[in-house]
């Protein structure tokens, strides 16, 4: 059965690991060992995560370039690649990640069905604004929300918070997307309802919030039914 989300009038958006392929950038490095790039990638996201709750906890915000950055030298030295070259070139990698295949398409196909579109993410306005140059989907976007607005990351209600008040919809006329499960989880505890772009398989967080809905890739949302 097509799963249906009542009075859902716009379908936001988490961007790293959800529209862009956060892995993109270490992938890209074919001069580092296939096995010591596996370990670089999921260390470096795993550390600019846990710094973004660490200092979101803290109160004390840096933007998400920084703590990326921060994240990454942490990741190169215990894989024993730091090496200022390599983190000047994976910075800027990450300036320009691939988006996965499927998202212009569906950005395309919602907005056919009268849906508002949008990115609401820990990503700096700028960081945000090369990402969707290059996918070329800035023309795809109605809002590009960053959390600099707030000054705090995910999972504070308080970035949730800005899309309700940027949009001017209840929480609950808001789809939310994300790939990362803890993010699909905070959104719906939040109010919005949430499809969970599970891409990997990964089992149920243990945490507050139910997603309403599990895909595997975003090309599936015209399956669903909104409005
Ligand atoms: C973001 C992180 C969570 O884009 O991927 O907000």
């Amino acid at each position: 059965m097509t799963a249906k989300f009542p009075n859902v009038q716009a379908i936001i958006f988490d961007a790293y690991g959800t529209l862009f392929d956060v892995g993109a950038a270490v992938a890209s490095c074919s001069d580092i060992p296939p096995a010591q790039r596996a370990m670089l990638a999921a260390l470096w996201r795993d550390k600019q995560l846990q710094y973004t709750w660490l200092r979101a906890l803290q109160k004390r915000h840096a933007d998400f370039g920084q703590v990326t950055a921060e994240a990454l030298d942490y990741a190169l030295e215990v894989t024993g690649l730091a090496s200022p070259p390599l983190r000047q070139r994976l910075l800027a990698l990450y300036q320009t990640l691939d988006a996965y295949r499927d998202v212009a398409a569906t950005l395309e196909a919602l907005r056919a069905r009268g849906l508002i579109t949008g990115i609401l993410s820990n990503g700096t306005p700028g960081m945000l604004r090369a990402a969707v140059e290059h996918a070329g989907i800035s023309h795809l976007l109605d809002h590009v929300l960053s959390v600099e607005e707030v000054g705090v990351f995910k999972p504070a209600p308080e970035v949730y918070q800005l899309a309700v008040d940027r949009l001017g919809l209840p929480a609950l006329d808001i789809g939310f997307v994300s790939a990362n499960g803890w993010d699909a989880y905070a959104a719906s505890a939040f109010g919005f309802q949430v499809i969970w772009c599970n891409r990997t398989a990964q089992p149920a967080e243990r945490l507050p919030g139910t997603p309403h809905h599990m895909i595997q890739s975003l090309a599936e949302l015209s399956a669903l039914t909104f409005n």
